[in-house]
């Protein structure tokens, strides 16, 4: 059981910020990672459709045999796993409870910035865990429709990703929050445009990355860390094998193209 691989999905390349961290504390664990990119974004769709995609992520990874689901995706753990979480044998955690303890730990003046894509906003399920958490907390939300075409775009950096994030984020600069929850797991790879704006006194968190810290104590809890030195990573993706291997191998800073298959389920 400790051998098999941890299971990892998103809409697309927002769980990689999981996976990154992963590799980086759990060498030895094996991967296997779906990103539903012929399908993302799920963040604008309705709640059936995203309880729908959810379930077929989690159904795909399923077949690979994992020990563990990393639900990667701010909007599949917000608006779907509520729903889902009883329905399987197999431990599936999400990206909110992590990202929200951090939060309620380091923020000084009690004033929380969460940014998502409207369908986790809506959801509201941040700010209820927050302020379930401490009621003394603030939470001050905003959704950020277009972060997640320009990520799975390669805008990351661009003049464009600069305007529209100054739109999104001076309403929660003018609020003060001193920490700011990137509530979708793409938006940590716009972490350098999100933080010209805010300004290095506010404290960024990538709920990916923490979730990823989360199960790294789960399974050292359950004795089910890999005893192997070092794991191996597979990528499976509904669309584009090419865009997601050029951008995804940016991201974790190696080249991933060998590993980058297309999910055959999902075939087109
Ligand atoms: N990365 C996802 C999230 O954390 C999904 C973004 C989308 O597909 O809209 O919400």
């Amino acid at each position: 059981m400790r051998n098999r691989p941890i299971g990892v999905f998103d809409s697309g390349l927002g769980g990689l910020t999981a996976v990154r961290e992963i590799q980086r504390i759990m060498p030895g664990e094996d991967i296997i990672y779906f990103g539903d990119t012929g399908r993302v974004p799920y963040g604008t769709r309705s709640r059936e459709t995203i309880i729908r995609y959810t379930k077929d992520d989690i159904d795909f990874l399923l077949r690979h045999n994992i020990k563990l689901i990393v639900a990667a995706c701010g909007t599949a753990s917000s608006v779907a796993l509520p729903v889902l979480y009883d329905k399987y044998d197999v431990k599936i955690m999400g990206v909110l409870e992590a990202a929200c303890k951090k939060a309620v730990s380091v923020t000084k003046n009690n004033r929380i910035g969460v940014i998502g894509t409207v369908g986790t906003v809506k959801s509201g399920k941040y700010a209820e865990l927050i302020t379930k958490l401490n009621p003394k907390m603030q939470v001050f939300s905003a959704a950020c429709p277009l972060f997640v075409p320009l990520v799975e775009n390669g805008y990351s950096e661009s003049k464009a990703a600069q305007l529209i994030a100054k739109d999104y984020l001076l309403p929660l600069k003018n609020e003060k929050v001193d920490t700011l929850i990137l509530g979708c797991t793409h938006y940590p790879l716009l972490t350098k445009v999100i933080s010209d704006i805010m300004g290095d006194e506010v404290t960024l968190l990538s709920p990916g990355a923490l979730a990823a810290q989360e199960a790294r104590g789960y399974l050292e809890k359950e004795n089910l860390l890999s005893d192997k030195e070092s794991g191996t990573s597979q990528f499976y993706v509904s669309d584009s094998v090419e865009n997601f291997a050029e951008l995804g191998g940016t991201f974790l800073g190696k080249p991933i193209k060998s590993s980058v298959h297309l999910a055959e389920a999902f075939e087109q």
